[in-house]
């Protein structure tokens, strides 16, 4: 198997020089500048990871994958300048710098955001390695994932009950759709690249649902015991807004059990594929994480 750190360095300079190739290719405005200060700066990039290694995984090539990732990890970004701002999480630390909107204020933070839901789309619909039916699958699966049924859902339900309790099946909506749908998504998208048939979708999807949900629960603990310098982003950002999170409900060790048992779930969805132990090793180091 080939070694998982080596891979996860490969597969950020990939999609990094993918991303800055892009962005070389735009006009100087202070939109694109904001754009790239918040894409550019960091990211561990697990979601184009995942992408990449389903392609992979599923025998499709690189070149067919690489601007959906480009895709999943714009969309990413975006949710993260939104989520930084004052409005949502009030938060001045993001990927270890200053966030989107301390640097270039509230408006242009906004409208970096929204200028890179396009950019995703851009780029996904540029894709010159797939067919036009793939690229509409593809869009389409971002489409879902990020919007009112997705990504933004999730984001609703959080500033819904902050200040209040949210009964447990709440909490767990609340974390499939703000963080999994996205991871969801990333997965899938390499699988499409791929070409891959409905049950290997199907399969991307569960390991995708089970990831993002334990990617999540490790979130709310690391903002209750991790460390700013490791983060590069401020902890105790949920209790400051009164948010419900897993250890709301159970101690970090409980919680960790949790994410224990559904990333043994997600790997379950994948194992009987060729090649599954880089990504199964790959949802087991992300228990572990520290950042
Ligand atoms: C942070 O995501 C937001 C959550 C969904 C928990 P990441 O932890 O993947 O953030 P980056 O991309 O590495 O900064
Ligand atoms: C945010 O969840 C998920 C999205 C940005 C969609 P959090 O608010 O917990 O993420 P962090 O902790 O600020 O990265
Ligand atoms: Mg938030
Ligand atoms: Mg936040
Ligand atoms: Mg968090």
């Amino acid at each position: 198997m080939r070694d998982i750190k080596t891979v996860i360095n490969e597969n950020a300079v990939l999609v990094e020089n993918a991303l800055k190739v892009f962005l070389d290719k735009k006009s100087d405005t202070t939109l694109y500048k904001a754009m790239e200060y918040s894409l550019m700066c960091g990211g561990k990039r697990i979601r184009p990871f995942l992408a990449l290694e389903f392609c992979r995984m599923f025998g499709g090539s690189e070149d067919a994958v690489l601007p959906y990732a480009m895709a999943i990890e714009m969309i990413h970004t975006f949710s993260l300048i939104h989520d930084d701002l004052p409005c949502m999480d009030n938060d001045d630390l993001r990927r270890g710098k200053p966030t989107n909107h301390k640097v270039f204020g509230e408006a242009t933070a906004l409208l970096a955001g929204d200028a890179m839901v396009f950019s995703a789309f851009e780029c996904a619909l540029s894709n010159e390695h797939v067919s036009a039916e793939n690229k509409l699958a593809a869009a389409r699966e971002l489409a879902l994932s990020s919007g009112a049924d997705g990504m933004c859902a999730g984001q609703m339900i959080d500033l819904e009950g902050e200040g209040k309790k949210l009964a447990f099946d709440e909490l767990l909506s609340l974390h499939a759709h703000k963080t999994g749908c996205l991871i969801r998504a990333a997965a899938k998208l390499g699988a499409i690249a791929a070409n891959a048939d409905s049950d290997a979708i199907k399969a991307a999807d569960t390991y995708g649902a089970g990831v993002g949900l334990a990617f999540q629960i490790i979130d709310d603990i690391l903002d209750k015991f991790g460390s700013t310098e490791e983060l590069g982003k401020p902890v105790g950002s949920d209790a400051k807004n009164e948010k419900t999170t897993f250890l709301t409900f159970m101690s970090a060790e409980e919680a960790l059990e949790y994410a224990k048992k559904v990333t043994g779930e997600a790997c379950a969805a994948i194992c009987k594929y060729d090649n599954s132990e880089l990504l199964i090793g790959f949802a087991e180091m992300l228990l572990k994480r520290k950042n």
